[in-house]
């Protein structure tokens, strides 16, 4: 069974994804991860993120990296942003992304673009949001160093960025269920995502 997870930054996909993985008992593939490294890595190389030779040079990025700290940080997820809006870049992570899904057991894997791009095929499919300023208030809690309004500021900024891109764009495949997180417990999240994908396996039997 493969389950594909999309949705903006701190729509609570991640969340999801783990506790989907858990519950279904299937491995998990952060793919915004991925980005992340490349965004690092490129800035390492002293490359610039909005240059594509540049960012496709980061996508050789040492494994290493997906365990580093420095990777979770709002700074990471920007670089990522830019780097990611590369289609060479892209290119150069799908067949990793594919073959994780490809394995016997099935996979969880949780991305942009993963129902509309990476496994069209998946067996359900998510669409996790959340409101803006909810989205910039989970993460100022996560970092209450961050300035609030500056939080904000990046992830509208991130949201249109993945959005208007015109390759692999944040968008809803048209099969994927909507899962809104704004007013619902992170507990309460997860039973609905369950809920969702155990219909959506049902209906394909
Ligand atoms: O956790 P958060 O949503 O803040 O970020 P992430 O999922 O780690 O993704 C960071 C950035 O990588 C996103 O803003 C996207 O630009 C890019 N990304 C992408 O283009 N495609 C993916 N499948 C995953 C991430």
């Amino acid at each position: 069974m493969i389950i594909a997870v999309d949705g903006p930054a701190a729509s609570g996909k991640g969340t999801i994804a783990k506790a989907l993985a858990r519950h279904y008992g299937l491995p998990h593939l952060d793919t915004g991860l991925l980005y992340r490294a490349v965004g690092i890595a490129t800035a390492q190389q002293g490359g610039n993120p909005d240059d594509p030779a540049d960012a496709l040079k980061g996508a050789a990025f040492p494994e290493t990296l997906l365990d580093d700290p420095a990777i979770r940080s709002e700074t990471a997820g920007g670089l990522a942003s830019r780097v990611s809006i590369h289609p060479a870049v892209r290119a150069a992570l799908l067949a990793r992304q594919r073959d994780f899904a490809a394995q016997t057991a099935g996979a969880i894997i949780d991305g942009r673009d993963i129902g509309s791009v990476i496994v069209p095929q998946a067996d359900a499919k998510l669409f996790v949001t959340a409101r803006t300023e909810i989205r910039a208030e989970r993460r100022h809690r996560e970092d209450p160093t961050d300035d609030y309004d500056a939080i904000l500021a990046d992830i509208r900024q991130r949201d249109e960025r993945d959005s208007a891109r015109s390759v692999a764009p944040l968008v809803r495949a048209a099969d994927a269920d909507l899962l809104d997180t704004s007013d619902l417990t992170i507990d309460a999240a997860v039973q609905r995502a369950i809920a969702l994908v155990d219909a959506r396996i049902r209906d394909r039997r």
